[in-house]
């Protein structure tokens, strides 16, 4: 065991995801199988400057790993951002005398880790948790893979009524910036489009997709929108629809929270638990302030700033598929 490493703290912040209790039971018990204490950290940041901190053994984390949302729970909190904020945070490292951090979240989560590790010196391993698989350096993130599975399963019982009532339905998918949920799920759900802030998707070409589905062999057609794509999300985009074709019936389906919810995949929980283990190995090995990924089924290492300040784009091959696929 490195010398300084005898206590790490743990906390999960953010917008929770399916995995994040498997990261948590695999960076406790891994540490613990090292000798090295867990601080458990409970509300994120808020958590760590509220001094919210409970020891925990192999036995706290028993249970878990099937389990959605965090045990630890989660929050977004805008304290962190300040600098008194974050002196407050730090008296609780010193006062439970906590040699590093694993945090476990998203682009926010890492962009207040960072920070956090270069004013006080403290070293920080960043685990990907989120939904929205919008981090650099890693193919996927802990609770993608879930929420994907979620989303294609609604589409599919949409699929059901839309044919039933040759109706256009108009489905919001989340992801923050990013378009990797809702193309990934347009292909897995057969949808007619995807619109998705990395493609500049026109009107004519939703108009497409669903007028070639209507003159071929479909009765109805199932369009995702991602939440941040197109102003006002799908609510506009059927708008946009019923005002230039009248003769359509459109519905709207935001699917909202339910896609961050349910058990963990089996891909999830192993994901979470090969990264929670890396963490510790990282933090002996002397790493810091570095995310754990995963590329080509290797586990890696990724500086936090690239993590967060370089884009991952969307394959194209992808959004060929889709837009090849939904005639
Ligand atoms: O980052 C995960 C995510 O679910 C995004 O897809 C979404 O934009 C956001 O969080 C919603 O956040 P909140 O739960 O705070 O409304």
């Amino acid at each position: 065991m490195s010398a300084n490493l005898n206590i790490i703290g743990v906390l999960t912040s953010g917008g929770d995801a399916p995995g994040m209790n498997a990261a948590i039971r695999a960076v406790t018990r891994a540490a613990i199988g090292q000798g090295i204490r867990v601080k458990a950290i409970y509300r994120g940041y808020k958590g760590l400057i509220d001094g919210e901190v409970k020891e925990f053994t192999s036995q706290d984390v028993s249970g878990i790993i099937q389990r959605g949302g965090t045990i630890l729970k989660s929050a977004r909190c805008t304290e962190f951002q300040t600098k008194e904020g974050r002196e407050q945070a730090y008296q609780t490292i010193l006062r439970e005398q906590i040699d590093a951090l694993v945090v476990i979240g998203g682009d926010g989560t890492f962009t207040g880790g960072r920070l956090f590790a270069q004013e006080y010196d403290i070293p920080v391993i960043g685990m990907p948790g989120t939904i929205d698989n919008d981090l650099w350096g890693t193919d996927a993130t802990i609770g993608y893979d879930t929420s994907l599975s979620t989303i294609t399963e609604c589409i599919d019982k949409l699929r059901d009524t839309a044919t039933s009532h040759e109706r256009i339905f108009l489905v919001e998918v989340m992801g923050r910036d990013a378009g990797f949920l809702t193309l990934n799920a347009a292909i897995a759900g057969g949808c007619e489009a995807a619109i998705i802030p990395e493609r500049a998707t026109v009107m004519e070409q939703i108009e497409d997709a669903i007028g070639n589905g209507r003159r071929k062999s479909k009765n109805s057609s199932i369009v995702l929108v991602q939440e941040h794509a197109v102003e006002g999300g799908a609510n506009a985009v059927a708008k946009m629809i019923e005002k230039e074709h009248p003769e359509y019936s459109t519905r709207v389906t935001v699917l909202g929270h339910l896609q961050r919810g349910g058990s963990p995949t089996a891909y999830d929980r192993i994901l979470a638990s090969r990264m929670g283990v890396a963490a510790i190995q990282a933090l002996m090995d002397g790493q810091r302030n570095v995310m754990v990924g995963i590329q080509n089924d290797d586990i890696v290492l990724v500086p936090l700033s690239k993590a967060i300040h370089q884009k991952k784009d969307v394959k194209e091959d992808k959004w060929q598929a889709m837009l090849t696929l939904s005639i």
